[in-house]
């Protein structure tokens, strides 16, 4: 037998390990290995019940997510046909859920008759995280467990439950009171089962998965949740297979399930999804740095300054337990500072995230000062004072007296040089970046910026710390703008400048909300301010670009007092939360257009895409060539977790491969010709990018 199985045999109990690394990811070996168990134990008439468990203490993460498109993801015994099999076992089956039982992972314990878990254990179909759905059986079973409502929104959301709610629902039906009293409980349970020979599978719970719902609940629930899918192809999918599980015998549900599965699977989207799941993973590696490097402990931290980002910061440590000294300026704008962390947990409190024990818990934790004395102990401290260098720089000088030797020194700067910073100190090496977005509690994205001094056991310290605190660090080099905003220049840049030749900024946000980005430049400018953007713009001009006519549009509202939301216009009309396109920009672009003679004519949607999408994608290739990012897949986490791009399309390095590379090259080559002094200014394809065409390589990386 496989060594992935443990196998044997207690008091007419077949106990079925499951023993693949590190989370017994469904591959074919294992489910050979597996079905090869459960036909052991089937056939074995001193078999009476069976119990399948971890072998290590967790139960399933899962299908192995490498072999998804790939002939090995069906290579047989598939896990859908083995699923079938096992409830044609005339033998109580129980799963015996320790940690996890994750998409394919609960599909296998739905496939059993009985479930129990330990308390601790975490449960979930989240195949629709990675634009697929359940595909070996979960759509079929889980309606008919628990019903269609409950099935419906645990599919669609990808969410992790916990034991006690997946009790509730239904899909469990005991608890063991211990991780290590897993086993023996489930044990006590076959035995059980056996003295009142009980059937292999009880009976359905939910044999009409509607019961008790209108009549046409499925039809409502498109209508209700539909606007919020966009264009995604796998939530559609999943209501397809949900109609099955309510309309058709099970088996041929399966079939069902089955069909949709393979299309998903087959789609590029569920490819995008796959390709950010492995981007997320290989973005903790970092190249020449040994994975087992001894890290810097961080277990006190401190931030300067405790405004809109400083915050925010601060507010990440203490969700994650660790204490932190906050230090202004004044009395008053600690006090501020302090209400405002406050009031946002509160906000969390009314949306029933917290209790109000927790937010005293991680106020508790948070510690005002105005004495730099007090960070001496701390081992991470994060500035996020006024966007300065003369204030930063002499920060850094005084943290360089007080703080203690060892303690790394990050700055949050949006837009200066860390290495200018760092200069500053007499330890430039223990100066990094940690370039948060804002809200900074609530974005996922962190740019870690590796100044040219930054010690590797630095660098990686504080890879694991943001992991901790629930980031997704992304490892940027000095440039300005490090890569998401040095991406955001050239693609504003070109609808910016598309307003000016004739599109209106409504044209120009559709056809990138149409894209299903979450907002369009225009109004992502007006929500963050058109006079912040301003002031950066206005400070930084020599480094973003050599002619600025394309920002006329935005000095002149600046000038106007236009500032966006916040004074209900800006590049749109503001009436609550509505906008509306105003007039008075479009005349405001008609007359900036003619001051720089530039000739106003009707915009295609397809030029609009080309233009700001072509620029965003060169930008990126040109910035990986620079080695400012290190792979074309962090790119596109930057992107996805940053700006809003579409996880769907996998990031604007992974659309462009899939648009093809020689599609977007000529696309940028016939800009440069069409658009005169313009075009040859800004259409420059990236070096990188005419090296992969003339290779014909397909990927965007290094060559
Ligand atoms: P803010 O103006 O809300 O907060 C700055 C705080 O720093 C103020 O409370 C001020 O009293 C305090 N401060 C100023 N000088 C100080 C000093 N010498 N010692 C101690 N405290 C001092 O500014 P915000 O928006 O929080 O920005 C802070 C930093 O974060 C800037 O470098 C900015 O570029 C960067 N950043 C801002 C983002 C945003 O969206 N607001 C996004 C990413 C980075």
């Amino acid at each position: 037998m496989s060594d992935l199985i443990h196998y044997r045999l207690e008091d007419g109990v077949a106990l079925i390990g499951l023993d693949r690394e590190p989370v017994n990811a469904l591959g074919q070996s294992l489910r050979c290995a597996l079905a090869e168990a459960c036909e052991r134990a089937a056939m074995d008439p001193g078999v009476q019940a069976i119990i399948l468990y971890g072998e290590h203490g967790l139960f399933s993460a899962g299908a192995d997510i490498r072999e998804f498109g790939t002939d090995a993801s069906f290579a047989e015994p598939d896990l859908p046909s083995t699923l079938v099999r096992l409830t044609e076992i005339h033998k109580p089956m129980i799963a015996a859920i320790g940690k996890l039982a994750l998409g394919g992972g609960l599909e296998l314990a739905l496939a059993c008759g009985y479930r129990i878990a330990e308390p601790g254990a975490r449960l979930g179909l989240s195949d629709i995280n990675l634009g697929l759905l359940p595909g070996a059986g979960g759509t079929q079973r889980l309606p008919r467990l628990i019903g269609a409502e409950s099935a419906l929104n645990l599919i669609l959301s990808g969410e992790h439950i916990d034991a006690e709610r997946a009790r509730l629902l239904g899909i469990l039906d005991r608890i063991a009171p211990s991780a290590e009293a897993l086993l023996d409980e489930a044990r006590a349970y076959a035995q059980e089962l056996i003295d009142c020979s009980a059937p292999a599978r009880p009976a359905e719970a939910w044999p009409e998965p509607t019961e008790g719902l209108p009549d046409d609940f499925l039809a409502r629930y498109r209508a209700e949740h539909e606007p919020r899918w966009k264009s995604r192809l796998a939530p559609r999918l999943v209501l397809s297979a949900l109609e099955a599980a309510c309309l058709l015998p099970q088996e041929e549900g399966l079939a069902r399930e089955l069909a949709l599965f393979k299309e998903a699977e087959a789609s590029r989207q569920s490819k995008a999804l796959r390709h950010v799941f492995f981007a997320e993973r290989e973005s903790a590696r970092i190249p020449g740095v040994s994975a087992d490097i001894p890290l810097r402990p961080i277990s006190k931290v401190a931030v300067v300054g405790a405004g809109t980002m400083g915050g925010g910061i601060a507010m990440n440590f203490a969700n994650a337990g660790i204490p932190v000294a906050l230090l202004e300026l004044s009395g008053s704008a600690l006090d501020r500072g302090l209400t405002q962390i406050r009031s946002n947990y509160e906000i969390s409190v009314k949306r029933g995230k917290l209790s109000i024990e927790q937010v005293q818990q991680r106020m508790d934790l948070l510690f005002g000062t105005l004495d730099y004395a007090d960070l001496y102990d701390a081992d991470l401290v994060i500035e996020a004072v006024f966007e300065k260098l003369e204030v930063k720089q002499q920060v850094f000088r005084t943290l360089d007296q007080v703080c203690k030797p060892g303690a790394i020194l990050a700055t949050n700067t949006s837009s200066l040089d860390v290495d200018a910073i760092a200069a500053t100190v007499s330890r430039p090496q223990d100066v990094i970046g940690l370039h948060f977005f804002s809200p900074a509690n609530v974005m996922r994205l962190l740019e870690v910026v590796r100044g040219k001094a930054t010690a590797p056991d630095v660098l990686a310290s504080t890879m694991i710390i943001a992991r901790r605190v629930g980031k997704l660090p992304v490892i940027s080099g000095v440039c300005f703008g490090f890569i998401g905003n040095r991406m955001l220049e050239p693609y504003a840049r070109e609808a910016h400048r598309l307003v000016l030749e004739g599109a209106t900024p409504a044209q120009v946000d559709g056809v990138l909300t149409g894209l299903d980005l979450n907002m369009g430049v225009f109004s992502m400018l007006d929500l963050a301010g058109v006079d912040v953007n301003f002031l950066v713009r206005d400070a930084n001009r020599a480094a973003i670009a050599h002619d600025q006519s394309y920002c006329r549009l935005g000095d002149e509202l600046y000038g106007l007092g236009r500032y966006g939301q916040k004074t209900a216009r800006g590049f749109y009309l503001y009436e609550g939360r509505n906008r509306k396109d105003d007039q008075e920009v479009v005349a405001l672009a008609e007359r900036l257009a003619g001051e720089l003679q530039i000739p106003r004519r009707p915009i295609g949607n397809q030029e609009i895409h080309d233009r700001c999408l072509f620029m965003l994608i060169n930008e990126g290739i040109q910035l990986l060539d620079e080695g400012i990012a290190l792979r074309a897949s962090d790119i596109d986490l930057v992107w996805i977790n940053g700006y809003g791009f579409p996880a769907h399309l996998g990031g604007p390095m992974h659309y462009a491969e899939q648009l093809g590379l020689d599609k977007v090259l000529a696309g940028i080559r016939h800009f440069r010709q069409a658009l005169g002094e313009y075009g040859e200014m800004w259409f420059t394809p990236a070096p990188l990018l005419e090296r992969l065409v003339a290779a014909g390589h397909p990927r965007i990386e290094r060559v």
